[in-house]
């Protein structure tokens, strides 16, 4: 039986959290992971040019591997480009979106959402909140700081807690729940959950988006004996690659390669 492969696509390394995962519950499953660094931050990038590089390197990754199945691990670009991607491409596109629903059920005081500049001025974020949240008070933080976090962590950089604490400051004191809408923020749950303290509970989608992974791949699941590889690939020459290849080969990955858009 041939191979199981999903592609993740995200701006740089956020995707790794869903990444993880997946992983964990459908460990025959084969991934590329591929990662748009060259327009990185996607929070901060223009919509159009966004919906055309994802559209782009999506394509050509479904064109030239074997691809089951989709997840664009990114929240920023999974509130605009779902429908394009979908009506486009035939097989499954799985995306990731804040975590609002879930956080307004448990929710007694407060949901706090952190996400990227672009996630919490978009529509999609807004109707989500207009649906399922109505009734909670709610406070936003957008924030580019956080996502550069994540990146130098999984380069081994240690994080400051000092600068995490000034950018959730907002937060405190007013939220029982925060919401992770970015999937660089889980990657410092550990961090986040320090600076806000035990009382505020930290909600993100990687679980459920695992879940529906391997609903959508069922017929798949059988087939346990072909040999399973993971595949990294990005835009550009990532910055202080070797010390971020390090992060990668930990979690079962070949060299990073480089394949430009
Ligand atoms: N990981 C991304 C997200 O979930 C995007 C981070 C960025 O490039 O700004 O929103």
């Amino acid at each position: 039986m041939p191979e199981t492969r999903i592609l993740m696509f995200d701006s740089g390394v956020g995707g790794i959290s869903v990444f993880k995962d997946i992983k964990a519950r459908l460990p025959w499953v084969s991934c590329t992971y591929a990662f748009d660094n060259e327009a990185y931050p996607y929070g901060e990038l223009e919509q159009d040019k966004l919906l055309e590089r994802v559209e782009k390197y999506v394509s050509y990754f479904i064109e030239t591997q074997n691809i089951a199945l989709v997840v664009i691990a990114c929240n920023t670009a999974s509130t605009v480009v779902l429908p394009k991607l979908r009506a486009k491409f035939s097989v499954p596109i799985v995306g990731v979106v804040p975590a609002i629903k879930p956080a307004s059920k448990i929710s007694h005081q407060g949901v706090g959402i952190i996400a990227t500049p672009a996630t919490v001025t978009r529509e999609y974020t807004r109707d989500l909140i207009k649906h399922f949240a109505s009734d909670k008070e709610i406070k936003m933080i957008g924030t580019t700081e956080l996502v550069d976090m994540a990146e130098q962590k999984l380069r081994g950089v240690k994080v400051d807690l000092v600068a995490l604490q000034k950018v959730l400051q907002p937060l405190q004191g007013c939220v029982d729940v925060a919401v992770l809408g970015c999937t660089h923020f889980p990657l410092l749950r550990r961090e986040i959950g320090q600076v806000l303290g035990r009382e505020v509970e930290l909600v993100d989608s990687g679980e459920a988006i695992s879940r529906r992974v391997a609903y959508l791949l069922q017929q798949n699941t059988k087939d346990t004996t072909a040999p399973v590889n993971y595949d990294a690939y990005c835009s550009a020459e990532p910055y202080a690659k070797s010390a971020l290849q390090i992060s990668f080969t930990e979690l079962g990955f070949s060299k990073i390669k480089i394949q430009p858009l």
